[in-house]
């Protein structure tokens, strides 16, 4: 069970200082968008290459843009350990995930609510990561759309079937309340926002949702019906 904070929620101002708030966190979340593909302006390659400079973690670069196939290779070579990219955005996204992977990057596709996942279970051999937007991208803040959770369950479903170590990332309106549902539906990775940014202890929000989400996917192995008899 990852937690990867969302700065998008910090201040864009001190951000050297908002990443040292989140040490108990296993990396952090970056938020590009273009003001093109969502209708927000957060910040792009500059920022990012001063991030990976001065950020003891990795960064989990998400980008909400316009021709990823154009931009998102630059993130990976920005130092970047993740680059996501947006399905509805992508023209060639098997050729852009083998480009993300080839320069050293974690390869990710994200999915709007409403964008389907049938299509990537034949592809999911091709990424290290599939994003599933919990909200519609473009602010924090947002409420969690529990109407996609079975698609993290179809997801899940479909990865497991593959016998692939594909992780299942969940974004947009994770919290203390929201976050044992995702991690029930067999999400692993949650980005949050507003639930640690606006904590006074960002830390401890972190090590909150992580344990929350543990204990929601053991009560779920604990519920299976066993197969060992
Ligand atoms: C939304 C971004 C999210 C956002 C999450 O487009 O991709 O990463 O920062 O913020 P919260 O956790 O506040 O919903
Ligand atoms: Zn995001």
């Amino acid at each position: 069970m990852r937690v990867h904070p969302s700065i998008l929620s910090a201040d864009f101002t001190d951000l050297a200082a908002e990443v040292r708030r989140i040490p108990t966190a296993d990396a952090v979340h970056v938020d590009v968008m273009d003001g093109h593909f969502v209708p927000n302006l957060t910040l792009g390659l500059p920022v990012v290459e001063r991030l990976a400079q001065v950020s003891d973690l990795p960064l989990d670069c998400h980008l909400m843009v316009e021709a990823p196939d154009r931009w998102a290779p630059a993130y990976a070579e920005a130092g970047a350990a993740g680059v996501t990219f947006h399905a509805e955005a992508a023209a060639a996204p098997v050729r852009l995930a083998r480009e993300l992977r080839r320069l050293g990057a974690r390869a990710a596709v994200a999915l709007n609510p409403a964008t389907p996942v049938e299509p990537w279970v034949d592809l999911l051999g091709e990424v290290d990561m599939v994003l599933l937007m919990t909200v519609e991208p473009g602010f924090g803040g947002q409420s969690f759309l529990d109407v996609v959770l079975p698609k993290v369950r179809r997801l899940r479903a479909a990865i497991s079937a593959a016998g692939l170590p594909v992780a299942v990332q969940v974004d947009g309106g994770v919290s203390a309340e929201t976050v044992g549902r995702a991690a029930e539906a067999g999400a692993d990775v949650f980005v949050a926002g507003s639930a640690v940014y606006g904590a006074e202890d960002a830390a401890a929000a972190v090590e909150d949702l992580r344990t929350r989400a543990a204990a929601a996917a053991a009560g779920t192995a604990a519920s299976a019906p066993s197969d060992r008899g």
